[in-house]
C-alpha cells in the first residue's frame, strides 16, 4: 500500500497521458447533467470530480452509490460508470439501467464484466492499468473523468491544473512518505494521535467535505479501525449536541478538523468555535490545512495526507494494510 501511495505522483502524470485520449466519445446533442456511479474506492473520484467541478460546470454533477440509478436520468445525461474490478454488483446494475434510459454512457475500469458489457454494447470503455486496490488507483479513476469533460469542452485549462497537481504531489511525497522522520512529516505526527483512538473527521460542505470522507474510508480500509465524517455547518445543528457523554467515552476520540482558506467565513468561525466546545472532553483535536495555488492541489494535499496517515496507523496497530477480506467476503456471500 505504501508503495502504491509512492506512485501517486507517477500515477496522476500517467493518467493524464492517453488513458483517455484513445476513447472515442459518444455523440453527445446536448448534457443536462452527469452522474457517477460506483462504490468505494471508486466512487470517491466521483466525489472529487463534483467538488472540482461545482464551480466550473454549469450542470449538476451527481454521485450514485446504488443498484439504481435517480430518476433523472435519461438521454441527456453522461454517466461514468467506475468500478475498478468492473465486478461491483452496484454498478454493473446501475449501468444496466443507465444503458436502459438511453444514458450517454462511460466505462472506467479495468475489465471484468463491466468492461465485458461495455465491449458488448459499444460503450466507450477507459481501461485502466490493473493490480491496484482500487482505493489506491484514484489518480486512474478520476483523471480520466476529468480529461473527458475537458474533451467535451467543460473544463478548459484543466491541464496546467493537473499537470501543477501532479507536481505539487510529487513534492508532497517527500514531505510525507516513510523516508521522512517523525518531525518532519504530519502525517506520521497524526497517525500517532489517532493510534487507539477513535477518528472522528471534519470537514466542510463544498470544500474538504470529500476529503473527510476519504480519510474516513482510507483509516477503515488501511488500519482497519471504525471512524465518523461529518461535515460544517450540518454538525453545528446535530452532531455538536453529542460531545456530552461521560469523559471515559468521548476520552477515546481525536477530531481530526480539515480545513480550507476557501472555506466560508462562517464556517470558519463555526470552527473556532466548535474547537473550544470539544477541548476539554475529547481526547484531543488536530487541525489539517490544505496547502497548494489551485483546487486540485489542495483537495490532493488533504487527500495525500490522509491516504498516508491511513497507513501509518495500520503500521502502529502492526496490521497489512492491504487485504480487505471483510469487503470481498461480503461481495462473495452476494453471489
Ligand atoms: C477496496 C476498495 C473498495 C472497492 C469497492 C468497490 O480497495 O477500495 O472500497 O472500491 O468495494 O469495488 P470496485 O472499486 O472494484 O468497483
Amino acid at each position: 500500500m505504501l508503495a502504491a501511495l509512492d506512485g501517486l505522483p507517477l500515477q496522476c502524470s500517467e493518467a493524464c497521458g492517453n488513458l483517455s485520449e484513445q476513447v472515442k466519445l459518444p455523440e453527445i446533442e446536448a448534457i443536462s447533467n452527469i452522474l457517477v456511479t460506483g462504490l468505494g474506492g471508486s466512487a470517491i473520484g466521483g466525489d472529487l470530480l463534483r467538488v472540482y467541478a461545482a464551480d466550473k460546470i454549469s450542470i449538476p454533477v451527481i454521485v450514485n452509490r446504488d443498484y439504481t440509478v435517480p430518476e433523472f436520468v435519461g438521454p441527456d445525461t453522461l454517466v461514468f460508470a467506475i468500478s475498478y474490478s468492473g465486478n461491483t454488483e452496484e454498478t454493473l446494475s446501475a449501468y444496466e439501467q443507465a444503458q436502459a434510459r438511453g444514458a450517454s454512457v462511460i466505462v472506467i475500469s479495468t475489465g471484468g464484466k463491466l468492461g465485458e458489457m461495455a465491449l458488448r454494447d459499444g460503450v466507450p470503455l477507459v481501461k485502466v492499468p490493473s493490480g491496484y486496490a482500487p482505493r489506491a488507483a484514484t489518480g486512474f479513476l478520476f483523471i480520466p473523468a476529468l480529461k473527458i469533460l475537458q474533451r467535451l469542452g467543460f473544463l478548459p485549462g484543466l491541464d496546467g491544473e493537473i499537470m501543477a497537481m501532479a507536481g505539487f504531489v510529487r513534492e508532497l511525497h517527500t514531505k510525507l512518505g516513510a523516508q521522512s522522520p517523525m518531525a518532519e512529516n504530519p502525517a506520521k505526527q497524526i497517525a500517532c494521535k489517532l493510534h487507539q483512538k477513535i477518528p472522528v473527521i471534519w470537514g466542510s460542505t463544498g470544500t474538504t467535505e470529500v476529503v473527510a470522507q476519504r480519510w474516513k474510508g482510507q483509516i477503515n480500509e488501511n488500519a482497519k479501525v471504525p471512524a465518523y465524517w461529518n461535515v460544517f455547518p450540518e454538525l453545528n445543528h446535530n452532531e455538536i449536541v453529542g460531545f456530552q457523554l461521560p469523559a471515559e467515552i468521548l476520552k477515546r476520540i481525536h477530531v481530526i478538523i480539515l480545513r480550507d482558506g476557501q472555506d466560508h467565513p462562517q464556517v470558519q468561525k463555526r470552527m473556532e468555535i466548535t474547537k473550544g466546545v470539544i477541548k476539554d472532553v475529547v481526547d484531543g483535536y488536530t487541525e489539517v490545512w490544505s496547502s497548494g495555488d489551485n483546487a486540485l492541489s489542495r483537495l490532493f494535499s488533504l487527500i495525500y495526507t490522509g491516504d498516508y496517515t491511513s497507513v501509518y496507523l495500520a503500521a502502529l496497530y502492526g496490521i497489512d494494510p492491504g487485504p480487505v477480506k471483510v469487503i470481498d467476503y461480503l461481495k462473495q456471500e452476494l453471489q
